[in-house]
C-alpha cells in the first residue's frame, strides 16, 4: 500500500517520542481519517531500532470481561521461546509486536493463581527490563473505547489509565498512545478528572485541500476531477484511495463519487425516517441541528445535547471537544445533510 503524506503528523509524533515519557497521548479524529495507518507506518517504517513498539489493536474483539482483555494484551510463550524472543528484541531484530510477551507459568497465575497477582505489574516489569537494556518501548492501544464499559470491581478503563499514568509520568518507562475515533469516548476522557494534567490530545484529521490536490495530481487527475473528488470526498483518505484505484481501472471519477454519495444519502435518510417514526420530537430537534450546516462546514456547540449525541452515534457528525466543534464525518455526510434538508423543505 502506498503511504501518502503525513509529514506534519510524523514530525509532531516523533517530537513527542523524543522527549522523556511524561503525558499519555490520545490520538483522535473522524472515522477513516488514517489514524491506524499513520501509527503503523510510524512504528514499522520511521522509528529507529532502539524503539520497540507494542501495538495492541482492540478492533474486532468483543471484550466483556477482564480476562478477555488480558488475552489480547498478552502473548503467551513457554520459557525457552520467551528467552529467544527477548533475545531477538534486544538485538533489534523485532521492533514491532502485537502484544506483550509473557511466560506461560506467569500467565497461568493470572487466571488460576493467587488473586493478588497483578497482570499490570508484569507489564511494568517487562518494560523496565527493556529500559534496563537501553531499549525504548512504546505502547499503542488502538480502539481503546472497546473496553470503556467493562466493570470488574471498578471500571477496567480506570485501571488501564492508572497503568498508563504509572508508565509515563511516574516511572518514565514508555510512551503511551491511545487511539480512538469514538467522539463520545474522547469527550469523556477529555473531561476525566484523573487524566487532568496527565494527558494530551492529538487530532489526526482528513487531508486538507492542498494535500488532496497534490496526491491526485501526482496520479494524473485533471483539475475537474480533483474538484469533483474534493466536493464529494473532501480529504478522507479511504475515499481518495478508492478514487485513485477506480481511475486506474478506467472508471469515471464523477460516477464513482455520485455512487458513494447516493449510498450515504440513502443511509442517512433511512435513519432519519426511522427516528421520525420512533421519536418525532427528537427528529425535529435533530433537524434543527442539521440546519446549522446549511451554509457552514463546522459549528461551535454550547453543550452536547441528546440530538447532537444521536447524530454522533450514527456517525453523521464528529465531535472535537478540544475546540468544541461539531462537523460532518466527511463531505459525503455534509452533502447528504444539505440535500435532505431541502427534501424536508427546511
Ligand atoms: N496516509 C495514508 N496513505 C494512504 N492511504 C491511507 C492513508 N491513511 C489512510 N489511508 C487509507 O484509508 C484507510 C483507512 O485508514 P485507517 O484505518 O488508518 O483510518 P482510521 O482513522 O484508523 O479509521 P477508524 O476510524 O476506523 O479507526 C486505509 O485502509 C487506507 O486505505
Ligand atoms: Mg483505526
Amino acid at each position: 500500500m502506498e503511504f501518502f503524506n503525513r509529514e506534519k503528523e510524523i514530525r509532531d509524533l516523533i517530537n513527542m517520542i523524543k522527549q522523556e515519557p511524561n503525558l499519555i497521548t490520545f490520538i483522535y479524529g473522524p472515522i477513516n481519517s488514517g489514524k491506524t495507518v499513520l501509527m503503523y507506518h510510524l512504528v514499522e517504517k520511521i522509528l529507529p531500532k532502539e524503539y520497540v513498539a507494542f501495538y495492541i489493536n482492540l478492533r474486532g474483539y468483543s471484550i466483556t470481561k477482564q480476562e478477555e482483555f488480558l488475552k489480547v494484551l498478552f502473548e503467551v510463550y513457554d520459557e525457552n521461546s520467551f528467552r529467544k524472543k527477548f533475545d531477538r528484541i534486544l538485538k533489534g531484530l523485532e521492533t514491532y509486536h502485537k502484544a506483550i510477551p509473557v511466560i506461560r507459568s506467569i500467565w497461568r497465575e493470572f487466571f488460576f493463581g493467587e488473586k493478588s497477582f497483578d497482570a499490570f505489574k508484569h507489564v511494568e516489569n517487562f518494560l523496565q527490563e527493556l529500559n534496563n537494556k537501553g531499549l525504548k518501548p512504546i505502547i499503542i492501544f488502538d480502539e481503546l473505547q472497546v473496553i470503556k464499559d467493562i466493570k470488574i470491581n471498578e471500571l477496567l478503563i480506570y485501571r488501564i489509565f492508572n497503568l498508563f499514568i504509572r508508565l509515563t509520568k511516574e516511572l518514565k518507562l514508555c510512551h503511551v498512545f491511545a487511539i480512538t475515533s469514538d467522539s463520545t469516548f474522547i469527550e469523556r476522557i477529555y473531561n476525566e478528572a484523573m487524566l487532568q494534567g496527565r494527558s494530551r490530545y492529538y487530532l489526526v484529521d482528513d487531508f486538507d485541500k492542498e494535500t488532496v490536490e497534490k496526491i491526485l495530481r501526482s496520479k494524473g487527475f485533471s483539475d475537474e476531477e480533483i474538484d469533483t473528488v474534493w466536493k464529494y470526498f473532501g480529504g478522507k483518505p479511504i475515499y481518495l484511495v478508492e478514487a485513485i484505484q477506480s481511475k486506474k481501472v478506467g472508471r469515471n471519477v464523477k460516477e464513482l463519487c455520485e455512487e458513494f454519495y447516493r449510498l450515504r444519502k440513502s443511509q442517512v435518510l433511512d435513519m432519519l425516517y426511522m427516528l421520525r417514526r420512533e421519536d418525532a420530537e427528537m427528529f425535529k430537534r435533530v433537524i434543527e441541528v442539521l440546519k446549522n450546516f446549511k451554509d457552514r462546514n463546522e459549528v461551535v456547540y454550547e453543550e452536547i445535547t441528546p440530538e447532537i449525541l444521536w447524530l454522533i452515534n450514527k456517525n453523521i457528525l464528529f465531535l472535537e471537544p478540544m475546540n468544541r466543534i461539531i462537523k460532518p464525518q466527511s463531505h459525503l455526510e455534509l452533502l447528504a445533510m444539505r440535500n435532505i434538508l431541502e427534501k424536508f423543505n427546511v
